[in-house]
């Protein structure tokens, strides 16, 4: 078992076509703040490269599809996010990268906090030294 969560949504699908309901505290586990959304990526061109100190967030593939390396310091994993039905928690202290974003691709990030600068570890030295810190 990695250290990543995807969380699967249920989907309320009938005879007209799929629906997808998050809520807060509900299959989203947190008071959603802020939504964002990455669309029109340039090709080739990667994203991220940073960690956060306490947001939690959910990134959530519309359309099209994207890869996120997700890393805690220790371990690496490379999560596809293909389907409006999957959530990929992005928790504190995870470094992420997105990246291979298909043409269509549309990235909606739900995030628990406003937007905040100083929240952003964009260093990775200084991410993995703060992970060592975390654990003594
Ligand atoms: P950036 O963090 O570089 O995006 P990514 O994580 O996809 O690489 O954000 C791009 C710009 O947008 C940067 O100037 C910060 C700004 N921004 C906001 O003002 N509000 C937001 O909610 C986000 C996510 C970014």
């Amino acid at each position: 078992m990695s250290f990543v969560n995807i969380i699967k949504f249920k989907t309320l699908g009938d005879e007209r076509g799929q629906l997808v309901s998050l809520e807060s505290n509900g299959n989203i586990p947190f008071e959603i703040k802020r939504t964002y959304y990455i669309y029109d990526t340039s090709p080739g061109v990667p994203r991220g490269y940073h960690a956060h100190f306490t947001l939690r967030q959910t990134a959530v593939c519309l359309k099209g599809s994207c890869v996120v390396l997700m890393d805690n310091g220790i371990e690496k994993v490379e999560v596809t996010l293909d389907s409006p039905t999957k959530g990929l928690m992005i928790e504190p202290m995870q470094w992420h990268e997105m990246y291979d974003f298909t043409n269509d691709c549309i990235l909606m990030v739900l995030a628990s906090d406003n937007y905040d600068e100083l929240d952003y570890i964009r260093d990775y030295d200084d991410f993995v030294g703060a992970v060592k810190n975390d654990d003594t």
